[in-house]
């Protein structure tokens, strides 16, 4: 368990870069720039940058940058016994997570931050020794009433029980009135307002969630605050690799959401033709085999490979150990291919409430259609 503490106090850079030196090319046969997009690369966007904000809030040896695996909390419940979830995150960061992915939208942050409390202590850890990001809902944009911006942060704040967050995100590019559920909002006001934030001395960094491409690059082109991360819906059904190499150009970090693609029941029903389960598709689990590992580390591992940070979550004890010990788990180059092929097969948006909510997202990206 040492090492995978020590691992998962890596930054992403210095990983996957030791990674990649073993496997030569990581994602060279991943179409990384096949997409018509290239052309269109405004080196302006990547020059941008994100502030480095101190203050009396932040202590002065934070978690350096966003660990390459984190636990996502989403779902994280039992019912009525949301023991469970407090549970969950103090076993995760007693086993060597250092990274906590939250949000106001799972409605569990209280519980969360019990959890984080706990394990710090059982662990003998700090605030500071984690990393803690949570995400702004739709209904708190903010365009009638802009302090909802900052009101739905302090109660973030004050439900994790933390003085500062390492990243807060714009969970989506749609803003809804609370009171009519119009979705009219422009999410370049919403940032605006998120960079507002930074002044508070209260959130190391901001950035997005579940943004397009035209979306990305006009907010982008809005702001002089570069996103720190992007996160999205990344795994072996959707892989998604040329937006992957967009964001390593523009020098904004890729969070992969749903690492582990369907196991998550809640996708049930929400997609049309639903592939076979990911930790039981043979490619997967004859890879696991080959390489010592589980099926879920290899999907874990693949997405650390090609340098993106994974977020797993699960309520079991065994899961939880389990998914950390992927940093242990070393693919070669063979495999790359194989699970390559299995993404064009198998080609699934997990997630896409945009019909619900009336509006068109993931426009040019993989899947948007569903
Ligand atoms: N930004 C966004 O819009 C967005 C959207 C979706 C998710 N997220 C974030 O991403 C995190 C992860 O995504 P996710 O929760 O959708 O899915 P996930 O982590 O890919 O999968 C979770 C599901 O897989 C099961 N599982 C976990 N580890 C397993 C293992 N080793 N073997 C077998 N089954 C395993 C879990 O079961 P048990 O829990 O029963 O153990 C759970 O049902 C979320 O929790 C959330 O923090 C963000």
């Amino acid at each position: 368990m040492k090492l995978l503490t020590v691992l998962s106090l890596l930054s992403t850079s210095v990983l996957t870069s030791a990674l990649h030196n073993d496997l030569q090319q990581p994602i060279s046969n991943d179409h990384a720039f096949d997409s018509g997009f290239d052309d269109d690369f405004d080196a302006s966007l990547a020059a941008k940058s994100h502030p480095k904000i101190t203050s009396e809030h932040i202590p002065s040896d934070p978690v350096d940058s966003i660990p390459p695996i984190g636990f996502g909390t989403w779902l994280l419940k039992n019912e009525d016994d949301m023991q469970n979830t407090t549970d969950s995150v103090a076993y995760a960061l007693q086993t060597g997570y250092r990274h906590i992915d939250c949000a106001a939208a799972y409605r569990n942050q209280k519980w969360v931050g019990k959890g984080i409390k706990a394990g710090l202590h059982t662990a003998g850890l700090e605030r500071k020794d984690i990393w803690v990001t949570s995400k702004l809902w739709n209904d708190h944009h903010g365009s009638a009433d802009p302090s909802l911006v900052e009101q739905e942060f302090n109660e973030t704040l004050a439900d994790l029980g933390v003085g500062y967050l390492d990243l807060y995100l714009m969970h989506w590019p749609v803003g809804e009135d609370p009171k009519n559920h119009n979705t009219s909002f422009d999410y370049i006001f919403t940032w605006s307002r998120m960079t507002k934030l930074l002044d508070t001395g209260r959130v190391r960094y901001i950035g997005i969630s579940n943004f397009a491409p035209e979306e990305l690059r006009r907010l982008m082109a809005s702001s002089d605050v570069k996103p720190y991360a992007h996160q999205f819906e990344l795994h072996p059904y959707l892989q998604q690799g040329w937006w992957l190499a967009w964001h390593k150009r523009l020098g904004v970090v890729v969070t992969a959401y749903s690492p582990l693609a369907n196991s998550n029941p809640t996708y049930k029903g929400r997609v049309k033709e639903m592939p076979p389960p990911l930790l039981n598709n043979t490619v997967i689990t004859e890879i696991a085999k080959e390489r010592s590992c589980t099926p879920a580390q290899v999907a874990l591992s693949w997405n650390m490979f090609r340098g993106a940070v994974v977020i797993p979550k699960s309520k079991h004890e065994r899961y939880i150990e389990e998914n950390l010990g992927s940093l242990n788990c070393a693919l070669l180059y063979p495999d790359y291919p194989k699970i390559e092929a299995l993404g064009k097969k198998y080609l699934t948006r997990m997630n896409n409430p945009g019909e619900g909510w009336g509006v068109h997202l993931f426009k040019g990206l993989d899947g948007s259609e569903q």
